[in-house]
């Protein structure tokens, strides 16, 4: 086993809260510990596009050091709302109840999860200039793929290939699970 199987207790809590709001759309696991691991490694503020109830934000926070903090964007008010609660008594972490686009004013972010379920609409170019230098861009959910460019559902993933080739990022696609990757991307 590569990691343990106890959550962190914070993570804990957000499944709580998404059960009790009938929430199932989170990040998995292996993503999660991949975030952990990933925000374990900045400083300055981090963002997350698309809260949900708040799975994908606790994982984050597992892995903050120091006063690093974290921006969230959720645009259903009632599952910012659920997410907030878990956060409350935390000065680290702030959940938006808001459309992601109001973090644009924000950055720029150390790391940026892009989680809003929207891909078309986090082109590189649109998020590029919201990354610090060094700064890491995440993107889950992918269906592993072994050809170039790289396919889904029988056509050309686009947003895979653009932010595997983009100059302004060195990029890679990392296998969470037999079934499952993310792509890390880091401004450079
Ligand atoms: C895949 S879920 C997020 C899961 C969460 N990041 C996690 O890891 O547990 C996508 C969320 O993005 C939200 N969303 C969709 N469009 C959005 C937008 N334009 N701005 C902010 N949130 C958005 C949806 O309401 C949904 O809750």
């Amino acid at each position: 086993m590569s990691a343990p199987p106890e959550l962190p207790e914070v993570v804990a809590r957000a499944f709580d809260v998404s059960r009790k709001a009938g929430y199932a759309s989170f990040c998995r696991n292996e993503t999660g510990r991949l975030l952990a691991t990933l925000a374990a490694t900045r400083d300055g503020t981090m963002a997350e596009f698309g809260t949900g109830c708040g799975v994908g934000t606790a994982w984050l926070r597992s892995g903050v050091r120091g006063d690093a903090r974290i921006v969230t964007a959720e645009l259903d008010a009632k599952l910012a709302d659920a997410a907030a609660e878990i956060f409350e008594d935390d000065p680290q972490v702030e959940v938006l109840s808001a459309d992601w686009s109001t973090l644009l004013d924000k950055g720029p972010f150390s790391l940026l999860f892009l989680d809003s379920g929207e891909p078309t609409e986090v082109s590189v170019d649109s998020v590029a200039d919201l990354v610090e230098e060094g700064g890491i861009v995440v993107l889950d959910d992918f269906t592993p793929c072994e050809l170039w460019p790289p396919l889904s559902y029988g056509r050309v993933d686009s947003l895979r290939e653009q932010w595997l080739t983009d100059e302004r990022f060195t990029s890679v696609e990392v296998m969470v699970a037999p079934d499952a990757s993310a792509l890390i991307a880091t401004k450079r």
